[in-house]
């Protein structure tokens, strides 16, 4: 897929995405990733790109025309359409769920913000989706375009080794991860739980589950819902 992020610091981006599963999916050509800098867009010698509040207050706003041409830039370098996301706390919260449904469009606008925001016109016209990852302020929007890439990168076809696949199942279905133990069995901080070394597979999917619907109970109780919760998790709990 392809992502193109709209950033006063698209670098920063780049970055983030240079290493581990997301820089491997770019050698791959699983993943392409491309800057885009409104500043380059701003006439003038000071190359403008944000100006005072209507209506007063503190911070700057980010203007149309810089942001509009960065955009217009970024359509224009490929044929094929694609979502405008705009990265903002008033967005909609970022889910797996919604990571899944990004990951599968062949190419992603990203539009980061900075100071109090963008001139609302903009959104308005150019911006198909708002998202937020979290219930704080970031300074900006690229953090959170760097974790939309890692998420939908790590999803492409072949990105991931059958290792890393398999360790992803646990949040794909909604719960909370179970516990991970790797050598020595014997530790002065504990031993491994003895289910693990039983070789018993039956045994060691059911302990897992259990531990995976126990945490997501204790600890995020709102993501039991009825999905999570089928039979075969009733069963398990009932045996
Ligand atoms: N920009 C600033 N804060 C943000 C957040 N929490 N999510 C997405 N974009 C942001």
């Amino acid at each position: 897929m392809r992502v193109d992020v709209v950033s006063l610091f698209p670098e920063f981006v780049a970055q983030c995405a240079a290493f581990g599963v997301v820089g491997r999916a770019q050698e791959r050509g699983l993943l392409s990733l491309h800057g885009w800098n409104p500043r380059d867009y701003a006439p003038g010698n000071y190359r403008r790109v944000d100006d005072r509040p209507f209506g007063g207050g503190p911070g700057m706003v980010m203007l149309i025309d810089p942001l509009h041409d960065a955009i217009e830039a970024a359509r224009a370098a490929d044929p094929r359409e694609a979502k405008v996301v705009y990265l903002t706390p008033q967005g909609a919260r970022l889910t797996q769920a919604k990571v899944r449904e990004l990951a599968a469009h062949p190419r992603l606008i990203l539009l980061c913000g900075r100071y109090e925001g963008v001139d609302e016109r903009l959104i308005e016209a150019e911006v198909d989706e708002e998202l937020s990852i979290g219930d704080y302020v970031l300074s900006g929007g690229e953090l959170a375009a760097a974790v939309v890439v890692d998420a939908v990168a790590r999803l492409q076809e072949g990105a991931l080794n059958d290792a890393e696949s398999a360790a992803q199942d646990s949040f794909e279905h909604g719960l909370l991860d179970c516990p991970h133990y790797t050598r020595p069995v014997e530790h002065p901080l504990g031993h491994v739980p003895e289910v693990l070394l039983s070789g018993n597979h039956a045994e060691i999917a059911r302990w897992r589950r259990m531990e995976s619907l126990g945490r997501t109970w204790l600890r995020r109780p709102d993501l039991l819902d009825e999905q999570a919760l089928g039979k075969a998790d009733r069963a398990l709990l009932d045996a």
